[in-house]
């Protein structure tokens, strides 16, 4: 299951609750609601896109798909968790990203995945990068952590290019329990301002 960063911040209290409230709010996104369920189930359902990702609602059934949905929002409505879903021109899901965040400790972390014809294009390092500014500017938080699986160099590449630190390998758990070894990355927020500034 998702872990929060190594690093441990403490948030101030007003800092914390400013957090929750732009978690609610999900500026800027489509959250994932009942009418979702059967296009992220297609998009999950391809292992080229779901393959990669430990964190996701094995196995991908309509009811196990939907719980995740509903476990999603309820969580969005503690300031903890976006589920948001990209849709195509045709309005179909073309990809999701998971914003998790522990807002006591003004950090978050993201998992996402694009429909197998958009992988490739170049888009993954430019959606990582808007994802970050996202979290950083309008989740407010000071610290994001990220794992990749260790082959996944898409991911490692788009990481590294909005420039997050190496900080070793973890273990990540998968809901069922067993574990799966990650590489694992760091950016504080005036890192990533000076990195911007350059
Ligand atoms: C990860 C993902 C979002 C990346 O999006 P994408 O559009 O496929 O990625 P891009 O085409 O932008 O490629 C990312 C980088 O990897 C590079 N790359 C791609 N394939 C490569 C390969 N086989 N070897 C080396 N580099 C490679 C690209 O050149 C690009 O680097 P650059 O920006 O320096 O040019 C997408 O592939 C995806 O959804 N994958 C399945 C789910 C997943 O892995 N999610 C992330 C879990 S952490």
């Amino acid at each position: 299951m998702s872990a929060p960063p190594k690093t441990v911040l403490t948030a101030t209290p007003e800092e914390e609750a400013a957090i929750r409230s732009a978690v609610r709010a999900a500026e800027g996104h489509t959250v994932a609601g009942a009418e979702h369920v059967d296009g992220l189930l297609e998009l999950l359902s391809d292992p080229r896109v779901s393959d990669p990702i430990y964190d996701l609602p094995r196995p991908f059934t309509r009811d196990n798909v939907a719980r995740w949905v509903a476990d999603s929002e309820t969580l969005r409505q503690e300031g903890r968790c976006v589920l948001a879903v990209n849709l195509d021109e045709d309005g179909k899901v073309a990809g999701y990203s998971r914003y998790t965040v522990w807002p006591e400790r003004s950090s978050a972390e993201l998992a996402g995945a694009r429909r197998a014809d958009l992988q490739n294009t170049g888009g993954g390092r430019m959606g990582v990068a808007r994802s970050i500014a996202w979290m950083f500017e309008v989740l407010g938080v000071r610290l994001i952590g990220l794992t990749a699986a260790l082959d996944n160099v898409r991911s490692a590449k788009s990481i590294e290019a909005a420039g997050f630190r190496r900080m070793g390998e973890v273990e990540s758990m998968r809901p069922d329990g067993t574990t799966r070894r990650s590489l694992y990355w760091e950016l504080a927020r005036e890192e990533w301002v000076k990195f911007h500034r350059l």
